[in-house]
């Protein structure tokens, strides 16, 4: 046989585009010491210890594996206080890819949040949304203002398969500046993909749409552009007319009908820490500036160190790679289409960087004021010490004047650290996964019993209404 009689090679299989060269064990407990660690923890999976918990799915944020280029980078980095060529590499990449005029780092996501809202916002104001994440809600709220949610109907329906779950309904966009005033919208954001409704990608039809609505009544648009990188996948695999395209282009596109961003490097920047606030007037950005100085730091290094911000002006590049992204986003549905085949009720289809499985339908015997998917949580910890996140009542149901109100959705989020777990990591989570659902007979809801005045999910204590 010579070479040019072979047929080429064909599978299906994506694999891992890496391979490991330096691992970190995962350390295995017992159920009766999973069951002593969460009583210990106040029932709260945040309060438990790292150590305790053999797959981490908590979070996507600053938990995945860099690159042996980041590391490189971090070796070579300037930390200068003043006029670091780290942050001018950082800006060159973040201009490149934003094309965006000026770069505010900050330590995280929500720091680039509270220097923004704090100097746009104020009583009174309205600020739209998708869906804003918790921080972000936070920040305008604590700005004294209200942040609107308005994605899409199909965006609050668990099971319905638009492509594009994350899309800000237009009408209700065109209808709330209409009733509050454009003046009383300091910027209209939206978030990417929408992490709190399911990790959903939005359309560049959608960016369009809204960015044409802003600049017709004249208010910033911003983008939320935590996961641009996995939005912009979605947009080359799902949307008419983007196939061809490369995701730096997609990304290059998304960003060119927006005036700004927040940005958590910890997501689609590749890096453990990081993030920044990127944007177009120059007047802002001088404003900004004076508040980023008094939270943050001197403007070339903001909430970072040197060696940060190499490794996310080379992070935000890998995260566009094609093959990268390939296996990111198949990962998650090889996940998904595991659950569904064993008929456990997800949010359809799978997004970006999670599983969110529908703890509504899964534990329909326990009541949204109960925390259904807060007791499923649990109930992967205690059973395969897995450990994922309320996206539900305890995280949202709590109404600025103390009432409780139920969440839209009751969501157990298992997002995926980035280039971290492999495929048997995957295959035994299902099995844990399954193992829970096939028993969800026997869980019962919870209680609070013991809650701080905001963000009450990170550190509340509560107990099994059955104890
Ligand atoms: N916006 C979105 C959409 C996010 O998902 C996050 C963080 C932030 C802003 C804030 O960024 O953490 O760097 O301050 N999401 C993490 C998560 C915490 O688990 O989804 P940060």
């Amino acid at each position: 046989m010579t070479p040019s009689s072979l047929s080429p090679f064909h599978t299906d299989t994506i694999i891992e585009p890496f391979r490991i060269r330096s691992v970190e064990p995962i350390r295995f407990t017992t159920m009766e010491e999973r069951e002593r660690l969460l009583k210990e923890a106040g029932y709260n999976p945040f309060l438990l210890k790292a150590k305790d918990v053999l797959i981490d799915l908590l979070t996507d944020s600053g938990t995945g594996a860099m690159s042996s280029k980041q590391w490189a980078g971090m070796i070579e980095s300037d930390e200068s206080y003043a006029g670091s060529s780290s942050f001018y590499k950082l800006e060159s990449a973040v201009q490149d890819i934003t094309g965006f005029k000026h770069l505010i780092p900050t330590h995280q996501g929500r720091a680039a949040e509270n220097i923004f809202f704090t100097t746009i916002a104020k009583e009174g104001d309205v600020i739209p949304s998708n869906t804003h994440f918790d921080t972000t809600r936070a920040h305008v709220e604590h700005a004294g203002a209200e942040a609107r949610d308005l994605v899409i109907d199909e965006g609050k329906q668990p099971q319905s398969n638009h492509p594009f779950k994350g899309n800000m309904n237009l009408e209700k966009l065109d209808q709330t500046i209409q009733e509050v005033g454009p003046e009383n919208i300091p910027v209209i954001m939206i978030t990417v993909t929408n992490n709190s409704g399911g990790g959903q990608p939005v359309s560049m039809a959608n960016i369009k749409g809204v960015s044409e609505i802003a600049k017709r009544h004249n208010i910033p648009f911003f983008i939320d552009a935590c996961r641009f990188a996995e939005n912009a996948w979605f947009i080359k695999i799902r949307e008419d007319g983007f196939a061809d395209k490369k995701p730096i282009d997609i990304a290059r596109e998304m960003f060119n009908y927006a005036d700004g961003c927040t940005m958590s490097a910890k997501k689609d920047g590749m890096a453990n820490i990081g993030g920044f606030l990127a944007l177009n007037s120059d007047e802002l950005a001088s404003e900004c500036r004076n508040l980023e100085i008094l939270t943050e730091g001197f403007p070339t290094y903001g909430g970072m160190a040197g060696y940060d911000m190499e490794a996310v002006a080379r992070g935000l590049y890998e995260a566009l790679d094609p093959d990268y992204l390939r296996y990111r986003i198949r990962s998650i549905s090889y996940l998904g289409d595991k659950l569904t085949n064993a008929g456990i009720p997800i949010v359809k289809p799978t997004g970006g960087h999670a599983v969110y499985l529908d703890a509504k339908q899964i534990l329909s015997h326990i009541p949204p004021t109960e925390y259904p998917a807060w007791s499923f949580n649990n109930a992967l910890y205690l059973l395969g010490g897995v450990r994922g996140v309320e996206i539900g009542t305890v995280m949202f149901g709590k109404q600025p004047d103390g009432s409780e109100k139920p969440a839209a959705m009751e969501l157990v989020r298992l997002a995926f650290p980035r280039r971290m777990y492999t495929q048997s990591h995957v295959d035994y989570l299902a099995e844990v996964i399954i193992s829970a659902y096939e028993q969800r007979n026997k869980l019962s809801g919870y209680n609070i019993v013991d809650s701080p005045e905001v963000l009450r999910h990170f550190s509340a204590r509560l107990q099994p209404i059955d104890e």
